[in-house]
């Protein structure tokens, strides 16, 4: 049962940000990296076509050989990760906006959640905002278009800057906690704080993967020695988007 990959997919670099706490949580394990960056954002899409592109994906993972996947897209596990459980006799891992532990973390705080239009209009995240809007002070903000500009990269050019300020500069100076609430944000982390000023960011990435590894250890799959690997792929096949997906596993953007 040790035997099989763990496939991991995004709408596109994004869930490479998951990828890197997976591969240091489990570096024995086989990764396969999906990424859609022909279709993406999921995030701007219906939920019936988050949820056909999804399926593709998880479907090829399994006829593969997969031992496990991770959707390391909060779209994506909000619109896809319950019926995938139910079709599926694997472990099946999703992301969800960090709101627990920013709310933990800063109690009676002002929190921003940065997530896609869809991750915010669906029921999961509107439970969680329930859940912890006695805790914290919460503002949510749909992010629209920011996915889609970091999935080309050049992470510092002024248009990005200037994305950035349209969608958060109000919050500038009055936000404790910021919820990076899709998982191409991360990337952004830097960029993010010179509009917002000093806060502390909270992502799904590490909680992700020290779920993977007790699901993979429950179901006597974890594996505890020899050598890992991971490859990376995308739906757009060219040598350009292949240097810049391991660009952004080597941490280099
Ligand atoms: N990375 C995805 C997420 O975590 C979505 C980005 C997109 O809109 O495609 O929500």
């Amino acid at each position: 049962m040790a035997e099989g990959f763990i496939g991991v997919m995004d709408s596109g670099v994004g869930g490479i940000s998951v990828l890197r706490e997976l591969v240091r949580e489990l570096p024995h394990e086989d990764f396969r990296f999906f990424g859609d960056s022909a279709n993406a954002p999921y995030g701007e899409k219906t939920d019936a076509q988050v949820r056909a592109l999804t399926e593709a994906i998880v479907e090829r993972f399994v006829s593969d050989g997969a031992k496990a996947v991770v959707i390391a897209c909060n779209t994506a596990t909000s619109v896809a990760a319950a019926g995938l459980r139910d079709r599926y006799d694997l472990p099946i891992v999703g992301v969800e906006p960090a709101l627990k532990p920013a709310c933990e973390a800063l109690p009676g705080g002002r929190i921003l959640v940065m997530a896609t239009p869809v991750t915010l209009r669906l029921e999961k995240f509107q439970q969680l905002e329930q859940a912890y809007d006695q805790a914290c002070d919460i503002a949510a903000v749909p992010c629209v278009g920011l996915a889609s500009r970091i999935e080309r990269g050049n992470l510092d050019a002024p248009d990005l800057h200037e994305l950035l300020e349209s969608l958060v500069g109000e919050y500038a100076g009055t936000v404790d906690g910021v919820v990076l609430g899709c998982t191409h944000y991360p990337f952004v982390r830097r960029q993010i704080a010179a509009v917002l000023g000093d806060v502390r960011f909270f992502d799904g990435a590490a909680g992700t993967a020290r779920q993977t590894r007790r699901l993979l250890a429950a179901a006597g799959a974890l594996r505890e020695k020899g050598e890992g690997s991971v490859q990376l792929a995308s739906s757009i096949d060219t040598p350009e988007e292949a240097a810049l997906y391991q660009r952004f596993f080597a941490g280099e953007l």
